[in-house]
């Protein structure tokens, strides 16, 4: 990669692609444990596997086996960026061992130097939905400070092995969606943290400590990726919505802006050098107890980040006085009336993707890569092979139109944009395959059958061209 070069690319996550979950020494991971589902029907959270169901994560794409092959075709397609997971089960099966799995370091290795030989940048996240089960079970997940040790000891350990290979790091994916202040789903918690909302005692001040937390590990982790190597760039994934208010009545532009911005104390937390005093203040009022000691204040002074990633799919509208009776689905809430939404109900909102680059630009002033974008489409593989997926080009094409507005008339610095999923693989709120985000077509169906063949989609070509016509902006 050349310097000031644009990192066009995408992101995929390890349980979502991997498969191989219980091969070379790989723990079970808390995705592991969670079946199929579909739009209308929930993913089932177990306990156990169990033999007659069907859990996704367990072949995934098979993207343990298959990265050469995954990897040189996301090099064809000119690819600056890939952005990969770490899955933490691999490298500390159950979480607390003294001493990691090298066969999962190894793994990582590989890839790692496949992508570099491909001339793409490697963009690590550390924590994707991604966490030992053990952790949870006999510890309690990340209520339990022994966890945030755990986890700097695992982030320590892979920093040192793919130390000088490795630039870019990323602490966390979407933490965000952990806030005491709302109502969560099962699934949202459960994937963030391992733990069941509708089974969580005392929800408010345990959302709250995961939270705190989670976020008190990034920033430390922020610094020993420092002290390991001073070249390390590490930021964190948000995954945002703008809350748009239903209309001009100045009640529900407050609710809009209160809506929208409830996702970023984390954020002010990693970006402003300590946690915010408006969310203790607001935990104090509501009998939370949160104790910030001099350490941590230490620790949120000196692990502020280097950049922020920025997952976007879609914005919403703000709830409103009366609205109680509206159907939720997964994402909620009202439809907005001057978008189109997805087959999975998701707002299609290009502009959206401006807004956020320009609230998050002049909050904080730091870099930003767009992490995530993408459209889930069911797509028709024809008779003659071929993938008509002209939907999924609009859609990317839109977006990049607003981040190129954002860019070049708004002066946003932002490096990269990275699309989800740019080889089909498990969605990660439903668990179909179904749901397909890709440039390529993973032959597999939601009943665990095809051939898992990799088949160029019409937008291959369209993504390849693009890359090939821009570098800079
Ligand atoms: C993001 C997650 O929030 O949304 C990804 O980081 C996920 O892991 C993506 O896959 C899209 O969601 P879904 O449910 O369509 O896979």
């Amino acid at each position: 990669m050349t310097k000031n070069e644009f990192l066009w690319g995408g992101s995929i996550a390890a349980h979502q692609c991997e498969g191989a979950w219980d091969q070379d020494g790989k723990g079970i991971g808390i995705m592991d444990l969670v079946t199929q589902g579909t739009y209308e029907k929930p993913r089932e959270i177990c306990k156990t596997i169990d033999p007659d169901k069907l859990y996704p994560s367990h072949e995934g794409i098979d993207f343990y086996h298959r990265y050469k092959e995954d990897i040189a075709l996301l090099a064809e397609m000119g690819f600056k960026a890939l952005r990969i997971s770490i899955d933490w089960s691999r490298i500390y099966p159950k979480g607390d061992e003294a001493e990691p799995n090298q066969l999962g370091i190894q793994f990582y290795q590989n890839v790692v130097d496949e992508l570099l030989k491909h001339d793409i940048e490697p963009i690590v996240t550390l924590y994707h939905f991604e966490m030992p089960v053990h952790l949870v079970r006999e510890y309690g997940s990340w209520v339990n400070p022994k966890v945030v040790e755990f986890y700097l000891n695992y982030c320590q350990t892979m920093f040192e092995a793919l130390k000088g290979k490795v630039r870019y790091w990323v602490t966390f994916n979407e933490m965000n969606h952990i806030d005491p202040q709302t109502e969560a789903s099962d699934i949202f918690t459960y994937i963030i943290a391992g733990l069941k909302y509708t089974e969580m005692e005392n929800k408010k001040q345990t959302l709250a400590t995961i939270s705190y937390n989670m976020t008190l590990a990034s920033v430390k982790a922020v610094k020993i990726a420092r002290t390991i190597d001073p070249e390390n760039q590490v930021g964190c994934v948000f995954g945002l919505t703008p809350a748009y208010p239903l209309n001009c009545d100045p009640q529900n532009v407050m609710n809009s802006f209160k809506e929208t911005d409830r996702e970023f104390y984390q954020i002010d937390a990693m970006c402003m050098g300590k946690f915010p005093e408006y969310k203790l203040k607001e935990y104090q009022v509501q009998g939370i107890e949160l104790i910030v000691s001099e350490e941590d204040a230490s620790a949120f002074a000196e692990g502020k980040l280097d950049f922020i990633g920025l997952n976007y799919y879609s914005s919403s509208v703000a709830h409103y006085e009366g609205d109680d009776e509206n159907e939720e689905t997964l994402f909620g809430g009202t439809q907005n009336p001057y978008l189109q939404q997805s087959k999975w109900g998701w707002a299609i909102d290009p502009t959206g993707l401006r807004y956020l680059l320009n609230y998050i630009y002049r909050r904080y002033g730091l870099p930003i890569i767009i992490t995530e974008n993408g459209l889930g489409a069911v797509d028709q593989l024809e008779a003659d092979g071929t993938i008509q997926d002209d939907y999924r080009i609009e859609y990317v094409q839109k977006h990049l139109e607003q981040m190129e507005k954002a860019i070049v008339e708004d002066y946003v610095d932002c490096f990269g944009y990275l699309m989800w999923g740019p080889i089909d693989l498990v969605s990660a709120t439903t668990g179909e395959m179904k749901k397909r985000y890709g440039f390529i077509y993973v032959d597999k169906n939601d009943d665990q059958t095809g051939s898992l063949a990799r088949i160029k989609k019409k937008s291959f070509t369209w993504y390849q061209e693009l890359i090939k016509a821009k570098s800079t902006f």
